[in-house]
């Protein structure tokens, strides 16, 4: 059993849908003040009223440092402070090599791996001032250990994460600011479902715990980060798989029968 974190006020990105959803009813559950930052308004308040009165929800566009700025600001006025900031915003249009434009690539890194940045930057003052912090970041498994035909600027996005992500732990832990990140593989989310019925059942197939993660198994390893237990964890990713990337060929998936 974790300790409590009640009473604690975590924002989270891209939380109108999928994992960001998830994560953001998890936090909720455990009592925290949530911050639902989506761009859209109207979806941004939907998930708050699931959530409870410790919610609210917030428009933002994270690929912005003004999106980042005023997200962190309304934290700080609705609840006081941040304590934590799940950076979890992202897109994943796919293009292949020959196809994708130079526009293509730079909304893709913008939207998810500049608004790691821009957003990080945003709750230092904050959590500085608080003296502790918490920062999560919703990685993947594609770019930093796997590929996908035309996932390469998004295996790009995943991957530079996590690069960032080693230099911030190093440069935030004298602020006693832990960074980490999860790394999910295919969460059965809106975002995914967009890939399509044969995509879907092709993944399943390829998962030796044979279903797709749920966005509440990426939220429980959020929530581990978050927590006082964590407190000696920085700069480290999870991968929250089902085992998708052990299998070394498809003769190691037929195998197991
Ligand atoms: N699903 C998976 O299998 C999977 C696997 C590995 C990693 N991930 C990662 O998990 C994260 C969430 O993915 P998901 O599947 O939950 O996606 P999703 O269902 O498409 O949800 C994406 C969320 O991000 C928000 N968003 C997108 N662009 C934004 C922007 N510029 N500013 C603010 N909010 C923005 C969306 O709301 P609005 O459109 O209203 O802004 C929505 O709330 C992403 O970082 C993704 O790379 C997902």
């Amino acid at each position: 059993m974790l300790k409590s974190l009640q009473g604690k006020t975590v924002i989270v990105t891209g939380a109108s849908r999928g994992i960001g959803k998830g994560i953001a009813l998890r936090f909720g559950e455990a009592g925290l003040n949530v911050v639902v930052v989506s761009r859209s308004q109207g979806d941004a308040d939907k998930v708050a009223a699931e959530i409870g009165p410790n919610a609210s929800g917030f428009a933002a566009d994270v690929s912005t440092e003004e999106g980042c700025k005023a997200m962190v600001e309304a934290a700080v006025t609705r609840y006081g402070g941040v304590d934590v900031l799940c950076v979890n915003a992202g897109i994943f249009p796919a293009a292949k090599l020959g196809e994708m434009t130079a526009g293509d690539f730079d909304h893709v890194i913008s939207t998810n791996l500049k608004s790691t940045f821009l957003g990080i930057s945003a709750v230092l003052p904050a959590m500085t001032r608080a003296g502790s912090g918490r920062i999560i970041i919703t990685s993947s498994i594609t770019g930093p250990i796997t590929g996908y035909p035309g996932w390469a600027h998004y295996g790009a996005s995943k991957a530079g994460q996590l690069g960032f992500m080693r230099t911030a732990a190093i440069e935030l832990a004298p602020k006693n600011i832990t960074v980490n990140a999860v790394m999910p593989g295919n969460i059965m989310t809106e975002g995914l479902e967009g890939n399509g019925p044969e995509y879907i059942a092709a993944m399943e197939a390829s998962v030796p715990l044979r279903r797709l993660g749920t966005p509440a198994d990426i939220a429980n390893a959020a929530l581990f980060f978050a927590s006082e237990e964590a407190a000696y964890i920085t700069g480290q990713s999870i991968v929250v798989d089902g085992g998708q990337i052990l299998p070394e060929s498809l003769g190691a998936l037929e195998a197991m029968g």
